[in-house]
C-alpha cells in the first residue's frame, strides 16, 4: 500500500489516540495468566497486539472482542478469561507474532517455565532480531531454548524460530546490560513460574509497565485474580500528531487521554528543550498507569537543536524517527548519540529515517549510535520507503506534511501493526 501525503496548511482538532501497544500486550499476558475474568479497555486492536492474543488462544485461552468496538481508538473491549499460572496448554502450532518483537521476547519468558514444549517465530523482520538478550537470562534460570546461533559482531547472537522446552525455573538476580523493558519483562514473566526470588537490575530505567502492572494484578508466582484495566492512548503514537501539530504553522490540536507514564514522557522533555511547551491538563491515574490530555502550543514556535544522549534515550526508544523529523525543522544541530538500539528495531532506524530524510532535502549525517542533523531545511515532497516499518512510515507521512509537494510513502501497510486508523485521523485533523 502507497500512502500519499500533501502539504497541509492547518491541522486542527480534538482528538485520541489508539491504546497503548505495550501495555495492551501485557494485559493480555497478565489476563490470560491471571484467574479469572480480567477486562480491558481501550485494548489497541492493531497486528502486533492481535498477535499476542492469537498465542494465548493457541494455548487454550477463551479471550473474546468485539470487533466493531475494537476498530475504534479508545474503545476496544476485550475480556480474557484467565485460567491461572498452570493453565496454558501446549500449542498444537507454532506460535506466530507476526512482526512483534515485544510479543515474541516476553512470551519466549512465559513459555520458558511450562510444562510443555513449543516453537515461537515471527516475520523475516523477527528473524533478523537478536533474541540472545532474552535468552541469557532465561538460561541463567535453567530455561531451555534454542534457535539458529551465529557469531555477529564477535558476540554469540541467536535467532527466530525458537524451540523452547519448559523446564522448572529458579529465581535469579540479573543486571541488565542494554536497558530494555523487553529484557526486563521476559525476566519477570519467567519469574513468575520460578522458584524463589528474582530481581532484575537497571542502570538507566525503562519503561515500567510491566511493574506497574505487575503491582495492579498482584501478580507473584503464587497466582493472581484477573482485574479490570483501562489502557490510556498510547504516547508513541500520539507523538506523530504532536510533532505534526507543532511543525504545521496556525494548528490546534488536542489529544486526550495520553499515557503519561514517565518512563515514557522523554518524547514531552525533548520538544520542550527544543522550544515547544506542550500543555497536559486532566492528570488522572487509572489501572496504575498515568494519563492526560495533551494540547499543542496555539502560537507558533521556532524549535531549536539540542543534544540528547544519556538516561533519557530508553525513555525516548520509539520517538526518534519523529524527532528526528522535528529536528529538519529547527534552528541549529541536534545531535542524538547513545542510541544504537535503534539499529535493531523493526528496521535498522538510524540508517532507515536518515536515508528517507534526505530523500526529501534533509540535512542528515549517520552515527554508529545515533544521528546529526542540521535544520532548518526546506523539504520537498519525495518518494519515499517505510522498510516495513511502522514507524518509520508514519514519521515520512507527518513529514510530508510540512513537504512541497506530494511525498509517497511505499510499503505503508505496516503502519496497522501499531496505528489501525492512522491515515484516516490524518485526514480528519487536516483543515
Ligand atoms: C517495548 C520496549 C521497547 C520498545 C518497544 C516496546 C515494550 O523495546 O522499543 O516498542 O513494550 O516492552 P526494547 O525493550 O527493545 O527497548
Amino acid at each position: 500500500m502507497v500512502l500519499k501525503v500533501k502539504k497541509a496548511n492547518k491541522i486542527k482538532g480534538e482528538i485520541t489516540v489508539p491504546g497503548d501497544k505495550s501495555i495492551s500486550h501485557r494485559a493480555i499476558m497478565l489476563g490470560s495468566l491471571a484467574n479469572g475474568e480480567t477486562s480491558i479497555k481501550g485494548f489497541l486492536s492493531s497486528a502486533d497486539c492481535l498477535a499476542t492474543i492469537e498465542c494465548f488462544r493457541e494455548m487454550g485461552i477463551e479471550i473474546l472482542m468485539s470487533n466493531a468496538e475494537c476498530l475504534m481508538p479508545n474503545e476496544g473491549k476485550i475480556i480474557v478469561k484467565g485460567k491461572g499460572l498452570k493453565g496454558l496448554r501446549k500449542p498444537k502450532r507454532i506460535l506466530d507474532v507476526g512482526n512483534s518483537g515485544t510479543t515474541i521476547r516476553l512470551m519466549t519468558g512465559i513459555l520458558a517455565g511450562q510444562e510443555f514444549s513449543s516453537e515461537i517465530t515471527g516475520d523475516s523482520s523477527i528473524q533478523k532480531r537478536p533474541m540472545m538478550r532474552i535468552v541469557k537470562p532465561l538460561r541463567e534460570m535453567g530455561a531451555d531454548i534454542r534457535g539458529a546461533e551465529k557469531q555477529k559482531s564477535g558476540k554469540a547472537e541467536i535467532y527466530a524460530p525458537l524451540q523452547v522446552q519448559g523446564k522448572p525455573l529458579k529465581g535469579t538476580t540479573y543486571e541488565l546490560p542494554v536497558a530494555s523493558a523487553q529484557v526486563k519483562s521476559a525476566v519477570m514473566l519467567a519469574g513468575l513460574f520460578a522458584e524463589g526470588e528474582t530481581r532484575v537490575i537497571e542502570k538507566n530505567k525503562s519503561r515500567d509497565h510491566t511493574e506497574r502492572m505487575f503491582e495492579y494484578f498482584g501478580a507473584s508466582n503464587k497466582g493472581f485474580e484477573g482485574r479490570e484495566i483501562d489502557v490510556p492512548g498510547d504516547l508513541s503514537s500520539a507523538a506523530f500528531f504532536l510533532v505534526a501539530g507543532l511543525l504545521v504553522a496556525g494548528s490546534e490540536l488536542t489529544i486526550k487521554n495520553v499515557g503519561l507514564n514517565p518512563t515514557r514522557t522523554g518524547i514531552i522533555d525533548v520538544l520542550h528543550r527544543m522550544g515547544a511547551t506542550l500543555e497536559v491538563s486532566d492528570e488522572r491515574i487509572l489501572s496504575g498507569e498515568p494519563r492526560a490530555n495533551v494540547q499543542c502550543p496555539m502560537s507558533n514556535v521556532q524549535l531549536k537543536g539540542i543534544k540528547i544522549d544519556g538516561e533519557i534515550v530508553p525513555r525516548i526508544i520509539d520517538e526518534f524517527p519523529i524527532i528526528a523529523v522535528a529536528a529538519t525543522q529547527a534552528e541549529g544541530i541536534t545531535e542524538i548519540r547513545g542510541a544504537r538500539e535503534l539499529r535493531v528495531k523493526e528496521s535498522d532506524r538510524i540508517a532507515t529515517i536518515s536515508s528517507e530524510l534526505r530523500k526529501m532535502g534533509a540535512n542528515i549525517k549517520e552515527l554508529d549510535d545515533g544521528m546529526i542533523i542540521e535544520g532548518p531545511t526546506k523539504l520537498k515532497g519525495a518518494k519515499v520507503r517505510s522498510y516495513g516499518d511502522h514507524r518509520i512510515a508514519m514519521s515520512l507521512a507527518i513529514a510530508g506534511l510540512i513537504a512541497e509537494g506530494e511525498t509517497e510513502i511505499d510499503d505503508a501497510a505496516c503502519i496497522e501493526t501499531s496505528f489501525p486508523g492512522f491515515e484516516k485521523l490524518l485526514h480528519e485533523i487536516l483543515v
